[in-house]
This record gives structure tokens, sequence and C-alpha cells, in this order.
């Protein structure tokens, strides 16, 4: 048997991160994570760092690439139909975005923990939870073959939407609240120089799209599909007639080039409440799914490992357990806000199924009040580069 003081199942954006902080504060971790090394850092998703999170990575010593290669953004555009608009958020709320890759960022994180010289074992197996509500918790696992049993003080939930952390919290005390969307992204990556220097957010009758990007020579762009799109169907040259017909407007035009990759991503809003049960702590998609249109998967599980880092120094460090106590609470707030801003986000931006015209109308009013009231366009920017006090 081998002892640590908190124990991280999942090296995603939220493992990783939180084994760097509390490193940073010399508290010792073993991270668990079930893939490949190589599995974990080819895993493209996200690609929105908020400004706060960006600095984290400053802070936490980890910032040295992202700020070499990251593109620092001032706003976005939201087009409707065929007309853009620029939503300045620096000049609305004084703050920026980072676009940056979720791959790049886990990988920094890796390396630094490697560095670190401290635990991360890839290809785990079996991962179980044991006496949570005691202060000697357990995990069991399998490595290399052999049966492993790892005694410590904490566990940090990290390892995702289906991983083990969630189900091992009693049924009795979980609660968790959710909507599936009857649509989904099917994204690409292209191997052409990006058409626009920000993002685009476009409504249109025929769906959805978005023109991002990973860096100065590498498009990332998605359209709304099924959830459950058979890519298929889906040959490059009709991937880009849709891109051109939906994001296309006078005066622009978006270039094509090689894919690199495709993939269907289905998308839900998902909580759960609480997210500590013993000394179990729920963090980042273990605990709460939003759909990617407003950014914020990967900036929440960021945060959450920040204030269960700041949880977990201050009892270390004083004994003191106020934070711990009061990390679920703290984290819901967070959430919640987040799970609206997405969800609104969405369902402004998609056009479901079987909508209406009614429901069309009224995605269309939002849009021109955000084309028009500084005051709605304010509220947008708050949201997407990260709201202080939720
Ligand atoms: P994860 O990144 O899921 O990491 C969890 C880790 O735990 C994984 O490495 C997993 O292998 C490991 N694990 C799972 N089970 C176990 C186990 N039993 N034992 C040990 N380890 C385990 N967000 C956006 O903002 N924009 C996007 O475009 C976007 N695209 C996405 C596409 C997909 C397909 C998915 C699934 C998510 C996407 N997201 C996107 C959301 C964003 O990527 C996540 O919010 C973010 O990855 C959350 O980080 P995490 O560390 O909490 O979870
Ligand atoms: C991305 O670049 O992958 C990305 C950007 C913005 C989003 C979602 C995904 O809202």
């Amino acid at each position: 048997m081998t002892k640590t003081q908190v124990a991280i199942v999942g090296a995603g954006p939220a493992g990783l991160t939180l084994a760097q902080l509390l490193h940073v504060a010399g508290i010792d971790s073993v991270v668990l994570e079930n893939r490949s090394r190589d599995y974990v850092e080819a895993r493209i998703r996200a690609g929105v760092l908020e400004h706060d999170v960006a600095e984290l990575y400053e802070q936490a010593g980890v910032g040295g690439r992202m700020r070499r290669e990251g593109l620092v953004h001032t706003g976005v555009e939201l087009q409707s139909g065929t007309e853009r608009h620029r939503i300045a958020f620096d000049e609305l709320v004084g703050k920026t975005i980072v676009v940056y890759g979720q791959t790049e960022v886990v990988k920094d994180l890796i390396e630094a923990r490697l560095e670190s010289g401290r635990p991360l074992h890839f290809e785990v197996s079996d991962v179980s939870l044991h006496e949570l509500e005691s202060e000697r918790p357990r995990v069991r696992y399998v490595h290399d073959g052999a049966e492993q049993e790892l005694e410590c003080q904490f566990v940090a939930g990290c390892d995702g939407f289906h991983g083990v952390s969630r189900p091992s919290i009693a049924a009795d005390v979980l609660r968790t609240f959710g909507r599936d969307y009857p649509y989904g992204w099917l994204g690409i990556i292209a191997a052409v120089a990006p058409s626009h220097d920000e993002l685009v957010y476009a409504h249109t009758e025929r769906g959805f799209a978005l023109l991002s990007m990973r860096s100065p020579e590498l498009s990332r762009l998605y359209l709304q599909c099924a959830p459950d799109e058979d890519l298929d169907l889906w040959p490059d040259e009709r991937i880009w007639d849709e891109l051109q017909s939906r994001l296309g407007v006078d005066g622009w035009t978006l270039h094509e080039g090689p894919i690199l990759e495709k993939g269907v991503t289905p998308m839900r809003s998902f909580v759960t409440e609480p997210m500590q049960w013993g000394r179990l702590y729920l963090a980042g998609d273990a605990a709460h799914i939003v759909p990617p249109t407003g950014a914020k998967g990967l900036n929440l599980a960021v945060r959450d490992v920040a204030a269960l880092a700041e949880a977990l120094v201050a009892w270390y460090r004083d004994g003191h357990v106020g934070l711990l106590d009061a990390y679920s609470e703290t984290c819901l707030r967070r959430v919640w806000r987040a799970e609206h801003f997405s969800w609104w986000m969405t369902t402004m931006l998609h056009r479901a199924p079987n909508s209406d015209e009614f429901t069309l109308r009224l995605q269309q009013s939002q849009l021109r009040y955000l084309r028009t009231s500084p005051a709605a366009a304010r509220s947008l920017a708050e949201n997407y580069v990260g709201v202080e006090h939720a």
C-alpha cells in the first residue's frame, strides 16, 4: 500500500491543473489516469481560456508556451443571417480571452508534472473508491498488471462525465439536473489559415456554425448536426459546402484546406449536487457538463480545482475547514451561472429540428437586441470572459 495526501482520479485539465496547484503549494498527490499519455494529449476538445484562467496558468508556472503561442482575442463576432456584429470584450468589460487548445494545455501540464517528479500513472484500470466518509479514504486500482491500494486524506474526482467518482457518491445524497439537446456539433480541424482573426458564431436558417482556430495555420470549424450524425455522410466537400453556406457573408471568403480531423459531439447540460461527499470532491466534467456554445467546459473545470486547491492549502497550512466545507456551494454558484449562459447561447444560436417560426423570431429579436443595446452586449461579454461573482 502507498500513501499520499490527495488522490486525483483523471488526468484531464481538472486533474492535471489540481496536481500542479498542489505541487506549487508543497502538497503531495498521486494522479491516476486510465488512458495512455498519447491518447490524452491527442484528444481534441475546447479552445478558449477565460482571462482569469490564463492568468492562473501563468501564476502556477505553466503559462510559458501559452503566452508565446496563445492568441489573445479582444472580442467575438455574432452573425445573424448574413449580418455580423462584433462584441468587444475589452471595451465592454475590460477583459480578453486566450485561444489556446485544450490539447496544448494538457501537454504543458503533463510536462510540468513529469518535471516535478511526483507520480502520474497512465493506463491504470479498475479504479474504485473506498471509505470516502472516513478520514483515510482508499483508492484501489490495477497498474502494470498488479493490484494497488493508495491511502490518502482526500480524493479529487476529476475523471470526467463517464468516470467512477460521481457514481461512488451515495445514491440518496446525489441529485442531478440536466437536459439533452436535439442537436450536436460536427467539428473539424483544417490545415488552412483562419479566415477571420476572431471567432464567428453564426445563427442561420440552415442551423448554427462556428469559426474558430488553433493557430495562425490551423482552423477549427463546427456545424450544427444531429446528435448521432453519421460522419460517413459527410465527405470533406459536403462539410465545406455547408460551412460556406452558413458562414458566408458578402465581401468575405472562407478559405478551405485539407481536413485533418473530424468528430461529432452531442450536446447536453448536466449538474450534480452536491459536488462533495465525505472526503470526495468532484471537479470539472465529473460534476457538470455544459453545451460548448459558451466555451465554458474547460474554464469551469479549472475554476473548480482552483477553489479546491485553495481549500486544501488552507486545511494543510492552518487546519482550516471552512473553505472545504463551502466547496460545493462555492462552485455550484459559478456552475449554475455558466449553465444558464451556455443554455442561453445554445438556444439562441441553434435551430432545433422541428423549431417553429415563433422561436426563430425570438432568436432574431435577441440577436438584434445584442447588436443595438450596449447593456445586452455587456452581459454577454461579462459571461463569456468569466463572471467574477456569480
Ligand atoms: P476530462 O477532460 O473528461 O478528463 C477526465 C479524465 O479522466 C480523462 O483523461 C479520462 O480518460 C479520465 N478517466 C475517466 N474515467 C476514469 C477512471 N475510471 N479512472 C481513471 N481515469 C479516468 N468544451 C468547450 O469549451 N469547447 C469544446 O469545443 C468542447 N468540445 C468537447 C468535445 C468532447 C468530445 C467532449 C467530451 C468535451 C468537450 N468540451 C468542450 C468540454 C471540455 O473539453 C471539458 O469540459 C473538459 O475536458 C473538462 O475537463 P475535465 O478534466 O473535467 O474532464
Ligand atoms: C473551439 O475553438 O474549439 C471552441 C471555441 C468556442 C466555443 C467552442 C469551441 O464556444
